[in-house]
């Protein structure tokens, strides 16, 4: 572009410059931390780490100077350093090859680093704010960047278009014993569970929209998938039922893991997910409904019946052997949301559906076809036990062109801990809030 300056030479290579096609006998410019640090005698070996990757460095003294070479020795864990260096091919650096320093300045010494091995998972999240530099933690969150860049690709490329619903509200929308409250202004004020009914609103402009949000639950329930705050990608489509609702959820899920496999397979590996087992998954997943689940697990000793709840336990062992994704359809009303859509071939269930991850990992997201008649959303609010009039806005949204549509939203961070098969939630979000802890 004219009159955009271009610095033909960066002041500063990224460390993964080493291991190009051209790296060895290239002279680079590097800077990052001491990601590990030992000397002996006149050589000091350093791995340092940029955003790009890292790379061994020598440092000998006679070649970058007595001062420069005492300062860097000295320098802590996770000190910064900038220096100038030859790419040598040595076989016994990682990867093949290192970095032998002509210059070497310390930018800050630091402090010693708290976190090395074996320290209890407490201390870690205690000091998470520094345990992220983690090679570990930094792959999670490369992965679930792409995630989310991926998801909106596809949103972008079927024309649905981002919103920016509040997250401050004045009625809770899930049902209010999981909502945490706050105080706005002397009135009650409610951190949002789920963005659905503002999405609801802005259908009727835009047709297709989408969010990518926290939500918040209050709840008290310390489990592996659960988390007190999570992101939450939330998908609203008109003229959409339940049917097209599940094609246009298992594309996106699809269209997202082959992105992922193909972009940062090496980062998918190394956390345990080959990435060819997310390019096997195709459409259609499996349909499961409801009633249908309830006979399997029956017949696997489950105590179930009609109208039971399918929990984790349940979920567990309804895709433990699955490698792809299903649908879990049509629930009984009474287990779900006022919001759905009545079943027109049977009023004893709902249009809705959960998406549960295989292997196991359970419930990832939640559809459904969204009730279009204001007087059975009035009648459902009141077998709930809702405030009516708190709703009047979203019962408004029927009485001015309701159409027939439906929406899902996906948890993230469970679709990130599905796939990269984490134990533990907490491991997919920076700073996990759960019920025990909202710090660091
Ligand atoms: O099933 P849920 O509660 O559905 C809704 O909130 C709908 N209003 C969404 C919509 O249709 N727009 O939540 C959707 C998903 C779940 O399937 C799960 O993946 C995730 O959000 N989720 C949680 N993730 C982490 N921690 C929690 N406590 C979660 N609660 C729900
Ligand atoms: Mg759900």
């Amino acid at each position: 572009m004219a009159g955009v300056p271009v610095d033909p030479k960066p002041a500063f290579d990224p460390v993964a410059r080493a291991f190009s096609v051209e790296g060895v006998g290239a002279k680079l410019r590097l800077r990052g931390w001491i990601h590990r640090s030992r000397s002996s005698g006149g050589i000091l070996f350093l791995v340092l780490r940029d955003r790009t990757g890292s790379v061994q460095v020598t440092a000998r003294k006679d070649r970058v100077g007595e001062t420069a070479f005492r300062a860097a020795a000295a320098a802590q864990i996770e000190g910064a350093v900038a220096l100038e260096g030859m790419v040598a091919e040595d076989p016994r650096a990682p990867g093949g090859r290192e970095v032998r320093a002509e210059s070497i300045e310390v930018l800050h010494a630091g402090e010693p680093f708290p976190i090395f091995q074996d320290q209890t998972e407490e201390f870690l999240l205690d000091k998470r704010h520094l345990a992220i530099r983690s090679q570990e933690h930094v792959m999670i969150f490369r992965v679930k960047a792409a995630v989310l860049a991926s998801f909106r690709r596809f949103l972008e490329t079927e024309e649905v278009l981002e919103m920016t619903p509040p997250i401050l509200t004045g009625n809770p929308a899930e049902g209010g014993a999981e909502a945490f409250q706050v105080d706005y202004f002397g009135r009650p004020g409610y951190l949002s569970q789920t963005a659905q009914l503002y999405l609801e609103a802005l259908l009727f402009p835009h047709e297709r929209v989408y969010a990518i949000t926290p939500s918040f639950r209050a709840e008290k329930s310390r489990t592996p998938r659960h988390l007190t705050e999570y992101t939450h990608l939330e998908v609203e489509l008109a003229w959409t039922d339940l049917d097209g609702l599940m094609v246009f959820l298992e594309r996106m899920l699809t269209a997202m893991l082959h992105d992922v496999a193909t972009r940062i397979p090496d980062e998918l590996k190394r956390l345990g997910r080959p990435p060819a087992e997310l390019l096997a998954i195709a459409p259609p997943f499996g349909r499961l409904p409801y009633a249908a689940a309830i006979e399997r697990l029956r017949a696997e000793g489950f105590k179930v019946a009609w109208g039971s709840d399918i929990g984790t336990a349940e979920e567990r062992a309804l895709t433990l052997s699955e490698r792809s994704p299903i649908f879990l359809t049509r629930f009984p009303r009474e287990l779900k949301a006022f919001y759905m859509l009545r079943s027109p071939a049977d009023p004893k269930t709902v249009e809705a559906a959960d998406l549960l991850a295989p292997e196991g990992y359970g419930e990832i997201g939640g559809a459904s076809a969204r009730e279009t008649d204001p007087e059975l959303l009035v009648e459902r609010l009141r077998q709930i036990g809702a405030p009516v009039q708190e709703y009047e806005w979203y019962l408004d949204l029927r009485r001015h062109g309701s159409v027939p549509h439906a929406g899902f939203g996906l948890g993230i961070e469970r679709v990130v801990r599905w796939m990269l098969r984490r134990e533990h939630i907490r491991d997919t979000t920076p700073f996990p809030r759960t019920p025990a802890r909202h710090t660091p």
